[in-house]
């Protein structure tokens, strides 16, 4: 493990979006028929509906592509919708807007935000970045527009080791807003990183003591992880990786049970894809639902309904933020092509 120089900036606001409800009133009438109805106002309104790994099973199933933040992104980048709902979180559908500034992006609950995101105020954020004035600032698609428009470059869990490598070894690097995910990073690169104390209130609520024990429940079991969880964590999983590379090794690997280290609305897909196969959620410490993500759960069937119906709760985002944010990502967009040269970089 590479030593990190790591900061102590003990600005954490927990989130405040946690706590609310529903922004979205209910409707008068739902149809009977809600996956019918759904399907119908897709079509009229030329709509397509993006949903994060996370979401209920019964969004996804009603969505046109499911993936992890990365898949996610270049969804949004490519579509050629007139609409885009987005059943996630509130960053996933700012990136949306960010890369479609002409088209309607719909959140279905507005007050669906995030706890890592939360945990990286902007103005904290500006005040910290500029004690680093020569870093290159990598952020984690997971932090507001305003953080995303500080930084040269956004990444997600699924491309932040390869993008971290494609950085020139003598440029220094800032990492916001996940301490995990950045320490999960600069042991696999190798290299030192300044990390914003962020994380979030899901991945941190697995503990090792909770593991240890459901891995002596399940001794042939693997333990597939989430790198935004906490390194003890980390040290006991077999495999780790974004959702959709979770997803895939699942199906790849000959082990036939997994203990599910991460939001347990990505076994709906598992059970889909290896439906012989056992997964285990791994519980949260105290035997709550806290490794359920509370802000993803605030978006319903009935809200998705509502949102395409009405054509709100829309996104919007100062056109400044905007054309700031869009290039840390188009950024983004670029290096994780395959094929892609690998682009100069300049500190900004
Ligand atoms: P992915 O990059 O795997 O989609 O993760 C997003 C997320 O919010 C994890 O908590
Ligand atoms: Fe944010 Fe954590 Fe929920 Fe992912 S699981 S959306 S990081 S609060």
């Amino acid at each position: 493990m590479v030593k990190s120089n790591i900061i102590e900036f003990s600005i954490f606001t927990p989130s405040k979006s946690v706590f609310l409800t529903s922004t979205a009133s209910r409707p008068a009438e739902l149809p009977q028929d809600l996956v019918a109805a759904i399907a119908e106002l897709k079509q009229a309104k030329q709509a397509v509906i993006l949903a994060h790994y996370y979401q209920d099973p019964a969004i996804q199933d009603v969505a046109d592509f499911i993936g992890d933040s990365l898949e996610l992104s270049r969804q949004a980048a490519q579509t050629e919708a007139e609409v885009i709902l987005f059943a996630g979180v509130h960053f996933m559908a700012e990136t949306a807007k960010i890369l479609n500034p002409d088209r309607t992006v719909l959140l279905p609950d507005l007050s669906a935000g995030c706890s890592l995101a939360d945990s990286c105020p902007p103005e904290a954020f500006a005040q910290f970045r500029a004690c680093y004035p020569d870093h290159f600032v990598v952020s984690y698609i997971n932090c507001s527009a305003a953080v995303k428009a500080m930084s040269d470059l956004i990444c997600t869990s699924a491309n932040a080791v390869s993008l971290i490598q494609q950085i020139p070894p003598e440029q220094p690097i800032l990492f916001a807003p996940d301490q995990n995910l950045g320490r999960y990073v600069m042991a696999h690169t190798g290299r030192p990183m300044v990390l914003w104390p962020g994380s979030c209130i899901v991945h941190e609520t697995f503990s090792e003591r909770q593991l240890w024990a459901l891995k002596a429940q399940h001794p042939a079991a693997e333990v597939i992880a989430h790198p935004e969880c906490e390194a003890p964590v980390l040290a006991l999983a077999d495999f780790i990786g974004s959702t959709s590379r979770l997803l895939s090794h699942v199906q790849t690997s000959p082990s036939t049970t997994f203990i599910v280290v991460t939001e347990p609305g990505i076994i709906h897909q598992m059970h889909k894809h290896a439906p012989h196969k056992q997964f285990i959620p791994a519980p949260a410490q105290n035997g709550c639902l806290c490794n359920e993500c509370p802000y993803m759960r605030l978006n319903t069937l009935e809200k998705v309904y509502q949102a395409l119906r009405d054509g709100r709760p829309a996104l919007t985002l100062p056109e400044t933020v905007m054309i700031a944010a869009r290039v840390p990502i188009q950024r983004m967009l670029d290096w994780s092509r395959p094929a892609a040269p690998l682009p100069p970089v300049l500190a900004s």
